[in-house]
Protein backbone atom coordinates (compact mmCIF):
# COMPACT_ATOMS: atom_id res chain seq x y z
CA UNK A 1 0.00 0.00 0.00
CA UNK A 2 1.07 3.42 -0.87
CA UNK A 3 1.52 5.15 2.56
CA UNK A 4 1.91 8.92 3.01
CA UNK A 5 5.29 10.03 4.77
CA UNK A 6 4.71 12.75 7.84
CA UNK A 7 7.05 15.07 9.43
CA UNK A 8 5.94 16.77 12.42
CA UNK A 9 7.24 20.19 13.37
CA UNK A 10 5.93 21.13 16.58
CA UNK A 11 5.39 18.61 19.09
CA UNK A 12 2.75 20.73 21.63
CA UNK A 13 -0.30 20.07 22.73
CA UNK A 14 -2.26 19.82 19.30
CA UNK A 15 -0.16 17.55 17.81
CA UNK A 16 -0.05 15.04 20.78
CA UNK A 17 -3.91 15.40 21.00
CA UNK A 18 -4.26 14.89 17.31
CA UNK A 19 -2.01 15.03 15.00
CA UNK A 20 0.21 11.78 16.04
CA UNK A 21 -3.09 9.33 17.45
CA UNK A 22 -4.84 10.30 13.63
CA UNK A 23 -1.69 9.25 11.67
CA UNK A 24 -1.24 6.12 13.68
CA UNK A 25 -5.15 5.39 13.03
CA UNK A 26 -4.98 5.62 9.02
CA UNK A 27 -3.32 2.97 7.07
CA UNK A 28 -2.19 5.18 4.21
CA UNK A 29 -0.04 7.47 6.44
CA UNK A 30 3.13 6.65 8.54
CA UNK A 31 4.74 9.27 10.95
CA UNK A 32 8.57 9.24 9.71
CA UNK A 33 9.99 11.93 11.90
CA UNK A 34 9.48 14.51 14.25
CA UNK A 35 10.99 17.90 15.18
CA UNK A 36 10.59 20.34 17.82
CA UNK A 37 12.61 23.11 19.31
CA UNK A 38 12.73 21.77 22.71
CA UNK A 39 15.03 18.52 22.37
CA UNK A 40 13.36 16.19 25.35
CA UNK A 41 10.03 17.14 23.74
CA UNK A 42 11.09 15.83 20.27
CA UNK A 43 12.87 12.84 21.86
CA UNK A 44 9.76 11.99 24.10
CA UNK A 45 7.29 12.10 20.84
CA UNK A 46 8.87 10.07 18.66
CA UNK A 47 9.74 7.32 21.12
CA UNK A 48 6.07 7.48 21.92
CA UNK A 49 4.73 7.57 18.29
CA UNK A 50 7.26 5.69 17.18
CA UNK A 51 8.98 8.09 14.59
CA UNK A 52 11.89 6.99 13.20
CA UNK A 53 14.03 10.37 13.80
CA UNK A 54 13.74 13.44 15.59
CA UNK A 55 15.11 16.90 15.05
CA UNK A 56 15.52 20.63 16.74
CA UNK A 57 16.10 22.06 13.10
CA UNK A 58 12.74 22.04 10.70
CA UNK A 59 14.88 23.07 7.63
CA UNK A 60 17.21 19.74 8.60
CA UNK A 61 14.36 17.63 8.69
CA UNK A 62 12.69 19.00 5.65
CA UNK A 63 15.55 18.07 3.99
CA UNK A 64 17.01 14.79 5.20
CA UNK A 65 13.69 12.29 5.93
CA UNK A 66 12.28 12.19 1.82
CA UNK A 67 8.84 13.11 3.11
CA UNK A 68 5.69 13.56 1.89
CA UNK A 69 3.80 16.01 3.58
CA UNK A 70 4.95 18.19 6.70
CA UNK A 71 2.44 19.19 9.71
CA UNK A 72 3.28 22.61 11.13
CA UNK A 73 1.84 22.57 14.95
CA UNK A 74 3.88 25.17 15.75
CA UNK A 75 3.39 28.74 17.61
CA UNK A 76 1.62 31.01 15.19
CA UNK A 77 4.99 33.32 14.39
CA UNK A 78 6.48 30.00 12.58
CA UNK A 79 3.82 28.75 10.34
CA UNK A 80 4.74 31.40 7.06
CA UNK A 81 8.75 30.14 7.29
CA UNK A 82 8.05 26.69 8.20
CA UNK A 83 5.46 26.38 5.39
CA UNK A 84 7.95 28.06 2.78
CA UNK A 85 10.61 25.60 3.79
CA UNK A 86 8.32 22.54 3.17
CA UNK A 87 7.30 24.09 -0.59
CA UNK A 88 11.14 24.07 -1.18
CA UNK A 89 11.62 21.02 0.29
CA UNK A 90 8.58 19.73 -2.37
CA UNK A 91 6.85 18.20 0.47
CA UNK A 92 3.20 18.89 1.35
CA UNK A 93 1.41 21.17 4.02
CA UNK A 94 -0.76 20.93 6.71
CA UNK A 95 -0.69 23.88 8.84
CA UNK A 96 -2.89 24.47 11.65
CA UNK A 97 -5.31 27.58 12.00
CA UNK A 98 -4.87 30.82 12.29
CA UNK A 99 -2.68 29.67 9.01
CA UNK A 100 -0.51 33.14 9.53
CA UNK A 101 -0.51 36.31 11.28
CA UNK A 102 -0.54 38.57 8.52
CA UNK A 103 -2.47 38.67 5.74
CA UNK A 104 1.06 39.11 3.80
CA UNK A 105 2.47 36.08 5.35
CA UNK A 106 -0.91 33.81 4.13
CA UNK A 107 -0.79 35.12 0.62
CA UNK A 108 3.37 34.76 0.68
CA UNK A 109 2.51 30.54 2.06
CA UNK A 110 -0.59 30.55 -0.67
CA UNK A 111 2.23 31.71 -3.57
CA UNK A 112 4.94 29.77 -2.72
CA UNK A 113 3.31 26.56 -2.16
CA UNK A 114 1.76 27.08 -5.56
CA UNK A 115 5.11 27.90 -6.72
CA UNK A 116 6.66 24.72 -5.55
CA UNK A 117 3.28 22.77 -6.70
CA UNK A 118 2.71 21.09 -3.47
CA UNK A 119 -0.80 21.15 -1.52
CA UNK A 120 -1.23 23.70 0.77
CA UNK A 121 -4.06 22.76 3.62
CA UNK A 122 -5.64 24.43 6.60
CA UNK A 123 -5.98 22.50 10.03
CA UNK A 124 -9.84 23.69 10.23
CA UNK A 125 -10.91 20.72 11.62
CA UNK A 126 -14.49 21.92 12.55
CA UNK A 127 -15.56 21.91 8.92
CA UNK A 128 -14.73 17.96 9.46
CA UNK A 129 -17.22 17.48 12.57
CA UNK A 130 -20.09 15.06 10.92
CA UNK A 131 -22.96 17.34 12.19
CA UNK A 132 -21.06 20.22 10.60
CA UNK A 133 -20.97 18.29 7.20
CA UNK A 134 -24.51 17.39 7.02
CA UNK A 135 -24.94 20.92 7.55
CA UNK A 136 -23.17 22.21 4.41
CA UNK A 137 -25.09 19.17 2.94
CA UNK A 138 -28.38 20.63 3.54
CA UNK A 139 -27.28 24.10 2.85
CA UNK A 140 -26.07 22.89 -0.48
CA UNK A 141 -29.37 21.38 -1.18
CA UNK A 142 -31.33 24.40 -0.63
CA UNK A 143 -33.17 22.95 2.12
CA UNK A 144 -32.91 26.18 4.00
CA UNK A 145 -33.28 28.36 1.04
CA UNK A 146 -30.89 31.18 0.57
CA UNK A 147 -28.74 31.97 3.75
CA UNK A 148 -29.45 35.78 4.34
CA UNK A 149 -28.03 35.75 8.33
CA UNK A 150 -25.73 33.48 10.56
CA UNK A 151 -24.00 33.75 13.48
CA UNK A 152 -20.97 31.60 14.98
CA UNK A 153 -19.74 31.88 18.87
CA UNK A 154 -16.77 30.20 20.57
CA UNK A 155 -16.76 30.93 23.77
CA UNK A 156 -14.17 29.05 25.84
CA UNK A 157 -12.34 30.20 29.26
CA UNK A 158 -8.32 30.60 29.02
CA UNK A 159 -7.78 27.98 31.58
CA UNK A 160 -9.72 25.25 29.70
CA UNK A 161 -6.89 25.04 27.07
CA UNK A 162 -4.28 27.25 27.66
CA UNK A 163 -4.32 26.91 31.51
CA UNK A 164 -4.03 23.18 31.30
CA UNK A 165 -3.52 21.25 28.24
CA UNK A 166 -0.98 23.42 25.74
CA UNK A 167 2.72 22.89 26.70
CA UNK A 168 3.95 26.69 25.89
CA UNK A 169 2.42 29.97 26.64
CA UNK A 170 2.85 31.39 23.25
CA UNK A 171 -0.91 31.72 23.36
CA UNK A 172 -0.88 34.70 25.82
CA UNK A 173 2.06 36.12 23.73
CA UNK A 174 2.09 38.99 21.35
CA UNK A 175 4.63 38.08 19.82
CA UNK A 176 4.37 34.75 19.27
CA UNK A 177 0.25 34.42 18.54
CA UNK A 178 -0.55 37.81 16.90
CA UNK A 179 -3.93 37.97 18.49
CA UNK A 180 -5.75 35.85 21.41
CA UNK A 181 -9.58 35.40 20.52
CA UNK A 182 -9.71 36.91 17.30
CA UNK A 183 -7.28 33.94 15.82
CA UNK A 184 -7.00 31.54 18.02
CA UNK A 185 -10.68 30.50 18.52
CA UNK A 186 -11.82 32.85 15.95
CA UNK A 187 -9.87 31.19 13.05
CA UNK A 188 -12.28 28.68 13.31
CA UNK A 189 -15.43 30.21 13.53
CA UNK A 190 -14.68 32.43 10.54
CA UNK A 191 -13.45 29.84 8.40
CA UNK A 192 -16.65 27.90 9.56
CA UNK A 193 -19.27 30.52 9.09
CA UNK A 194 -17.80 31.54 5.57
CA UNK A 195 -18.21 27.74 4.81
CA UNK A 196 -21.89 27.60 6.11
CA UNK A 197 -22.77 30.70 4.45
CA UNK A 198 -21.31 29.59 0.97
CA UNK A 199 -20.11 33.25 0.02
CA UNK A 200 -17.06 35.15 0.23
CA UNK A 201 -16.21 37.82 2.66
CA UNK A 202 -16.98 41.44 0.81
CA UNK A 203 -16.26 43.76 4.32
CA UNK A 204 -15.87 43.43 7.71
CA UNK A 205 -16.50 45.40 10.22
CA UNK A 206 -15.31 44.43 14.66
CA UNK A 207 -14.28 44.72 18.30
CA UNK A 208 -11.26 42.94 19.76
CA UNK A 209 -10.54 44.04 23.33
CA UNK A 210 -9.04 42.71 26.05
CA UNK A 211 -11.77 43.24 28.94
CA UNK A 212 -11.31 40.51 30.88
CA UNK A 213 -7.97 39.35 31.91
CA UNK A 214 -5.52 41.18 33.56
CA UNK A 215 -2.60 42.92 31.78
CA UNK A 216 0.12 40.82 33.49
CA UNK A 217 -1.53 37.68 32.26
CA UNK A 218 -1.82 38.91 28.44
CA UNK A 219 -2.13 41.75 26.61
CA UNK A 220 -3.92 40.19 24.20
CA UNK A 221 -7.77 40.44 23.28
CA UNK A 222 -10.60 38.24 24.66
CA UNK A 223 -13.44 39.98 23.99
CA UNK A 224 -14.60 39.59 19.74
CA UNK A 225 -17.41 40.61 18.12
CA UNK A 226 -17.28 40.26 14.27
CA UNK A 227 -19.53 41.69 11.76
CA UNK A 228 -18.97 40.02 8.06
CA UNK A 229 -20.58 41.42 4.84
CA UNK A 230 -20.74 38.52 1.62
CA UNK A 231 -20.30 38.95 -1.43
CA UNK A 232 -24.04 37.29 -1.52
CA UNK A 233 -25.32 40.09 0.38
CA UNK A 234 -25.92 37.89 3.36
CA UNK A 235 -24.56 39.14 7.08
CA UNK A 236 -22.73 36.96 9.44
CA UNK A 237 -21.44 37.63 13.02
CA UNK A 238 -18.46 35.87 14.75
CA UNK A 239 -18.47 36.43 18.60
CA UNK A 240 -15.76 34.63 20.46
CA UNK A 241 -14.26 35.29 24.38
CA UNK A 242 -11.76 34.05 26.58
CA UNK A 243 -13.27 34.04 29.93
CA UNK A 244 -16.67 32.24 29.60
CA UNK A 245 -15.97 29.09 32.08
CA UNK A 246 -19.06 27.47 30.29
CA UNK A 247 -17.83 27.02 27.27
CA UNK A 248 -19.93 26.97 23.97
CA UNK A 249 -19.37 26.52 19.87
CA UNK A 250 -22.01 26.96 17.70
CA UNK A 251 -23.60 28.46 14.31
CA UNK A 252 -27.09 29.48 13.53
CA UNK A 253 -27.81 29.94 9.37
CA UNK A 254 -30.87 31.50 9.16
CA UNK A 255 -32.25 30.77 5.27
CA UNK A 256 -35.31 31.97 3.84
CA UNK A 257 -37.10 28.92 3.73
CA UNK A 258 -35.78 27.12 6.88
CA UNK A 259 -33.02 27.64 9.65
CA UNK A 260 -29.92 25.20 11.04
CA UNK A 261 -28.12 25.24 14.21
CA UNK A 262 -24.93 23.24 14.67
CA UNK A 263 -22.52 22.75 17.57
CA UNK A 264 -18.78 21.07 17.02
CA UNK A 265 -17.51 21.25 20.98
CA UNK A 266 -19.79 21.67 23.23
CA UNK A 267 -23.89 21.94 24.05
CA UNK A 268 -25.47 23.65 26.17
CA UNK A 269 -29.02 22.19 27.94
CA UNK A 270 -30.43 24.36 25.48
CA UNK A 271 -29.23 22.83 22.66
CA UNK A 272 -29.74 19.31 23.36
CA UNK A 273 -29.07 18.00 19.83
CA UNK A 274 -25.31 18.91 17.75
CA UNK A 275 -27.34 19.84 14.71
CA UNK A 276 -30.83 20.81 14.45
CA UNK A 277 -33.08 21.77 10.89
CA UNK A 278 -36.01 23.49 10.42
CA UNK A 279 -37.52 23.57 6.60
CA UNK A 280 -40.12 25.62 5.66
CA UNK A 281 -40.25 23.65 2.03
CA UNK A 282 -42.88 21.15 1.22
CA UNK A 283 -41.52 17.93 1.02
CA UNK A 284 -43.36 13.89 0.84
CA UNK A 285 -41.89 11.53 2.84
CA UNK A 286 -40.06 10.21 -0.55
CA UNK A 287 -38.33 13.49 -0.97
CA UNK A 288 -37.08 14.07 2.25
CA UNK A 289 -33.53 14.69 1.90
CA UNK A 290 -31.78 11.83 3.30
CA UNK A 291 -30.15 13.52 6.16
CA UNK A 292 -33.53 14.83 7.49
CA UNK A 293 -34.80 11.48 6.07
CA UNK A 294 -33.16 9.46 8.11
CA UNK A 295 -33.35 11.26 11.77
CA UNK A 296 -36.80 12.15 11.60
CA UNK A 297 -37.34 9.07 13.61
CA UNK A 298 -37.92 8.43 16.98
CA UNK A 299 -38.01 12.23 17.41
CA UNK A 300 -41.38 12.45 14.90
CA UNK A 301 -43.59 9.24 14.64
CA UNK A 302 -42.76 7.68 11.43
CA UNK A 303 -45.95 7.01 10.23
CA UNK A 304 -46.91 10.27 10.59
CA UNK A 305 -44.66 11.54 7.60
CA UNK A 306 -46.86 9.19 5.67
CA UNK A 307 -49.74 10.58 6.06
CA UNK A 308 -49.21 13.89 5.96
CA UNK A 309 -48.55 14.92 2.68
CA UNK A 310 -46.10 17.10 2.42
CA UNK A 311 -44.42 15.97 6.07
CA UNK A 312 -45.22 18.48 9.25
CA UNK A 313 -42.85 21.41 9.29
CA UNK A 314 -41.14 20.31 12.56
CA UNK A 315 -37.52 20.86 14.00
CA UNK A 316 -35.38 17.84 13.31
CA UNK A 317 -32.54 17.31 16.14
CA UNK A 318 -29.65 15.16 14.33
CA UNK A 319 -27.43 13.03 16.24
CA UNK A 320 -24.39 12.28 14.05
CA UNK A 321 -21.94 9.38 14.70
CA UNK A 322 -19.12 10.90 16.63
CA UNK A 323 -15.89 10.68 15.02
CA UNK A 324 -12.69 12.40 15.65
CA UNK A 325 -12.51 15.60 13.40
CA UNK A 326 -8.96 15.44 13.59
CA UNK A 327 -8.87 12.18 12.08
CA UNK A 328 -11.19 12.54 9.61
CA UNK A 329 -9.35 15.76 8.30
CA UNK A 330 -6.05 14.20 8.27
CA UNK A 331 -7.39 11.24 6.60
CA UNK A 332 -9.03 13.43 3.64
CA UNK A 333 -5.68 15.21 3.11
CA UNK A 334 -3.74 12.16 2.78
CA UNK A 335 -6.56 11.15 -0.30
CA UNK A 336 -6.16 14.82 -1.13
CA UNK A 337 -2.14 13.60 -1.74
CA UNK A 338 -3.13 9.85 -2.81
CA UNK A 339 -5.42 10.92 -5.24
CA UNK A 340 -3.74 14.52 -6.29
CA UNK A 341 -7.34 16.56 -5.15
CA UNK A 342 -7.44 19.75 -3.84
CA UNK A 343 -7.76 19.91 0.02
CA UNK A 344 -11.63 21.00 1.17
CA UNK A 345 -9.72 23.82 3.22
CA UNK A 346 -7.07 25.60 0.66
CA UNK A 347 -4.52 28.41 1.45
CA UNK A 348 -7.13 30.45 0.11
CA UNK A 349 -9.32 29.87 2.06
CA UNK A 350 -7.03 30.10 5.21
CA UNK A 351 -5.81 33.41 4.28
CA UNK A 352 -9.17 34.96 3.04
CA UNK A 353 -9.77 33.97 7.04
CA UNK A 354 -6.42 35.49 8.06
CA UNK A 355 -7.82 38.53 6.24
CA UNK A 356 -11.01 38.66 8.11
CA UNK A 357 -9.04 38.77 11.44
CA UNK A 358 -6.65 41.32 10.37
CA UNK A 359 -9.54 43.46 9.20
CA UNK A 360 -10.80 44.01 12.58
CA UNK A 361 -7.61 45.24 13.79
CA UNK A 362 -8.04 48.22 10.94
CA UNK A 363 -11.44 48.18 11.27
CA UNK A 364 -10.73 49.51 15.31
CA UNK A 365 -8.18 51.85 13.75
CA UNK A 366 -10.62 53.21 11.45
CA UNK A 367 -14.18 52.80 13.50
CA UNK A 368 -15.64 51.67 10.25
CA UNK A 369 -16.27 48.99 7.93
CA UNK A 370 -12.55 47.51 5.92
CA UNK A 371 -13.24 46.04 2.53
CA UNK A 372 -11.57 43.06 1.70
CA UNK A 373 -9.05 42.02 0.18
CA UNK A 374 -6.62 44.45 2.16
CA UNK A 375 -4.87 46.63 -0.46
CA UNK A 376 -1.98 46.67 2.45
CA UNK A 377 -0.14 44.57 4.78
CA UNK A 378 -2.35 44.91 8.62
CA UNK A 379 -0.33 44.09 11.85
CA UNK A 380 -1.88 42.93 14.99
CA UNK A 381 -0.91 45.78 17.42
CA UNK A 382 1.15 43.24 19.56
CA UNK A 383 2.93 41.67 16.99
CA UNK A 384 5.89 42.07 15.02
CA UNK A 385 6.12 40.25 11.79
CA UNK A 386 10.19 38.68 12.17
CA UNK A 387 13.16 38.46 9.51
CA UNK A 388 11.77 40.30 6.79
N1 LIG B 1 -7.12 22.91 15.38
C1 LIG B 1 -7.21 23.07 16.69
O1 LIG B 1 -8.25 22.81 17.29
C2 LIG B 1 -6.02 23.56 17.45
C3 LIG B 1 -5.94 23.35 18.83
C4 LIG B 1 -4.78 23.75 19.50
C5 LIG B 1 -3.77 24.39 18.81
N2 LIG B 1 -3.89 24.64 17.47
C6 LIG B 1 -2.83 25.35 16.74
O2 LIG B 1 -1.65 24.54 16.72
C7 LIG B 1 -0.48 25.34 16.88
C8 LIG B 1 0.30 24.84 18.11
O3 LIG B 1 -0.51 24.98 19.27
P1 LIG B 1 -0.31 24.05 20.55
O4 LIG B 1 -1.50 24.24 21.40
O5 LIG B 1 0.03 22.67 20.13
O6 LIG B 1 0.95 24.76 21.24
P2 LIG B 1 1.86 24.21 22.43
O7 LIG B 1 2.33 25.38 23.18
O8 LIG B 1 1.15 23.12 23.18
O9 LIG B 1 3.07 23.52 21.64
C9 LIG B 1 3.89 24.21 20.73
C10 LIG B 1 5.13 23.32 20.49
O10 LIG B 1 5.89 23.90 19.43
C11 LIG B 1 7.27 23.87 19.81
N3 LIG B 1 7.97 24.90 19.05
C12 LIG B 1 8.03 26.24 19.30
N4 LIG B 1 8.73 26.86 18.32
C13 LIG B 1 9.10 25.90 17.44
C14 LIG B 1 9.83 25.92 16.22
N5 LIG B 1 10.29 27.08 15.71
N6 LIG B 1 10.06 24.75 15.58
C15 LIG B 1 9.62 23.58 16.10
N7 LIG B 1 8.92 23.50 17.26
C16 LIG B 1 8.65 24.65 17.91
C17 LIG B 1 7.25 24.08 21.32
O11 LIG B 1 8.44 23.64 21.93
C18 LIG B 1 6.03 23.25 21.73
O12 LIG B 1 6.37 21.89 22.00
C19 LIG B 1 -0.97 26.79 16.95
O13 LIG B 1 -0.93 27.37 15.69
C20 LIG B 1 -2.40 26.64 17.42
O14 LIG B 1 -3.24 27.71 17.04
C21 LIG B 1 -4.98 24.21 16.80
Amino acid sequence: MQKVKFGVIGCGSIAEIAHFPSIKEIPEAELVAVCDTNEETAREAASKWKAKAYFTDYRKMLTRENLDAAIIATPNCFHRDQALAAAEAKVHVLVEKPMAITNKEAWDMVEGCKKAGIKLMVGCDRRFCIQNEYAKELVDQGVIGKVLMANAIMYEHWDLYQGSIAKTDFRLKGEKAGAAAVSDTGAHAIDLLTWLVGSEVKRVVGVAKRLAMPEDYTLLDDTVWILMEHKSGSYSCVTCNRFSRAAIQSTSLYGNEGSIMTSSDATTPFQTAPLAVFTDKDYNAEDLPRIIRDYRYPQLFWAEDLVNRPVSKRWVPIYPPRESNYARMIKHFVGCILEDKEPRVTGEDGAKAVEVMCAVFKSMETGGWVDLPLKEEVVPPYYEPQGR
